[in-house]
């Protein structure tokens, strides 16, 4: 391996320590309360859930988890986003993803006030990171944003291909790089000449959820590769019925190869929270007409 490795394990615990340095010095204000909402008993959801509310108490936030029956009817779960929505502790609301198919997650996603829309997918929200406006931001693409504008500073003039269109990363991705002056192409799983695409890149961020489907022969030398990707594969080298976590890309080819990547799993997964607790904070300073703290982003 000869890239250089961008440890978004250690980055996202400087990050929560700024945050609760914050949290701790606003105490006079009150303190910020985050809620998540699950429905269902998606297993992966379920761990992200519980490693949220544990980081969230960790800064000095408060934590609140509403867990709902798989089969919770629309009208109860926008009743309770109501709630939330007037409950002045509540600063941030997420409702975990995916819902359950019964479950419009279009309309249970613009129930949500989008002043506490700590996800940044409220069409509000959207609509104000696409023409530049405060607003919130999707955790993951920010969280990929800081890891390269740390190891890269400014971004300025770099061709960027974002794998993936998904609403809650390669859109958003895109918008906050194209913010950063770079040249954007989104390409995803129908891109003609896909690997071509990605040769040109000096910035690749891959978020398809295919495993390991970016080889080391897609990457420019010297680019920095962003892994997004979070998938469990069969680990039959590991013992009969083991599983091990790999991203989009096939991290050894692209790490021989590029300038930077990021690991799965330790890059941009532990960001993707430490972001969430950022917009929690911002939501809490624009409630309470404070300035957000400008050494988060
Ligand atoms: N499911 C996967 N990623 C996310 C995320 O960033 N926010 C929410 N609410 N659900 C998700």
């Amino acid at each position: 391996m000869s890239a250089h490795l961008i440890d978004g394990k250690a980055f996202a615990g400087a990050v929560r320590s700024r945050v609760a340095a914050h949290v701790a010095a606003l105490a006079a204000h009150g303190q910020p309360g985050l809620a998540v909402v699950l429905v269902g008993e998606d297993p992966a959801s379920q761990v992200y859930v519980r490693s949220k509310g544990r980081m969230t108490v960790e800064v000095g936030m408060a934590s609140v988890e509403h867990r709902l029956p798989a089969e919770t009817p629309e009208a109860e779960l926008l009743a309770l986003i109501d709630s939330l929505n007037r409950d002045d502790s509540i600063h941030g609301i997420l409702v975990q993803l995916p819902l359950p198919g019964h479950l419009d997650a279009n309309l249970v996603i613009n129930a949500i006030d989008p002043a506490k829309d700590v996800d940044g997918f409220h069409v509000l929200n959207v609509g104000r990171l696409g023409t530049g406006q405060t607003g919130m931001v999707p955790c993951t693409p920010l969280g990929c944003l800081l890891m390269l504008k740390d190891y890269h500073g400014s971004l300025s003039g770099l061709e960027a291909v974002v794998v993936g269109r998904s609403n809650i990363v390669g859109k958003p991705m895109a918008q906050l790089l194209l913010g950063e002056n770079c040249t954007v192409t989104i390409a995803h799983s129908r891109t003609a000449n896909l690997a071509g695409v990605v040769r040109r890149a000096d910035i690749v961020v891959a978020a398809v959820g295919r495993p390991e489907m970016i080889a080391g022969d897609w990457i420019k030398p010297g680019a920095t590769v962003i892994d997004v990707g979070i998938n469990r594969i069969a680990a039959p080298e590991e013992g009969a019925g083991k599983t091990r976590l790999v991203g989009d890309c096939h991290f050894d080819s692209c790490a021989a190869v590029a300038g930077a990547i990021t690991p799965v799993p330790g890059g941009v997964g532990p960001m993707t929270i430490a972001c969430l607790l950022v917009n929690t904070l911002h939501a809490f300073c624009d409630r309470n007409g404070l300035a957000r703290p400008t050494d988060l982003t």
